[in-house]
């Protein structure tokens, strides 16, 4: 009886670790009917007979973002939303941009981990381990180098060459997300109470006050 009961503790352990992802798909494709008003995890099929190519096609990663903004930094995601053959594959990709100095601010993928190469330019990549390590993991990455980003863990990209410079990341997810930690932490809609976060950060709370100003 308590082998049984070992048994299948082990095989519901062993089952919640093989699903960390999205769930494997049941056929060869689902393309995303993004009109259909039934909600489910993910999006129902499309008639597979109406299925046509451009439904796995999507064009203009060869285009550079614009990065005129305060980070210096454009992120084009191809998610299920814009490429709804992605829908049931687990899969999607990204091209970031960056201006001299720009960044791509501290952020985490929810439901991802990410692969990024560089395909020009000098970029300065990092993750941060969880608690209680919070170790900070860093590689130059020039042109041609790739980057692993674990699922859930914060990272970030610098671009640290003298010019321009473009990436582009596959990532395990159809719908990655992305949580910008500056924003959530200090742009939640409402406001985290300004205690709460002089009391996390350990800084006085007119601080606190002028950092969510700007978010
Ligand atoms: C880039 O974005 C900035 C800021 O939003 C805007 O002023 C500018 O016109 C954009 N440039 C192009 C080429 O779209």
């Amino acid at each position: 009886m308590a082998a049984r009961i070992l048994l299948s503790l082990l095989i519901s352990f062993s089952f919640s670790v093989a699903f960390g992802g999205d769930p494997s798909p049941l056929q060869d494709f689902c393309v995303a009917d993004l009109d259909s008003p039934v909600l489910e995890n993910g999006f129902v099929c499309k008639d597979p007979k109406v299925v046509k190519a451009e439904d796995f096609y999507i064009s203009g990663l060869n285009l550079r973002g614009n990065t005129s903004n305060s980070f210096g930094s454009y992120a084009n995601r191809i998610t299920v939303e814009q490429l709804p053959g992605l829908n049931t594959l687990g899969i999607s990709v990204a091209r970031a941009d960056f201006a001299p100095l720009g960044i791509n601010p501290p952020h985490y993928h929810p439901r991802a981990s990410e692969i990024l190469t560089v395909l020009e330019g000098t970029l300065l990549a990092g993750f941060v381990t969880s608690n209680p390590e919070n170790r900070l993991i860093t590689k130059v990455l020039n042109k041609g180098d790739a980057f692993v980003f674990p699922a859930g863990l914060v990272h970030f990209q610098k671009n640290i060459g003298p010019g321009y410079a473009y990436s582009i990341s596959g990532l395990s997810s159809q719908n990655p997300g992305v949580v910008t930690i500056a924003n959530a932490v200090f742009g939640s809609n409402p406001d985290i109470s300004g205690h709460i976060l002089a009391k996390a950060f350990q800084i006085d709370q007119k601080v606190i006050n002028q950092i969510q100003e700007k978010f």
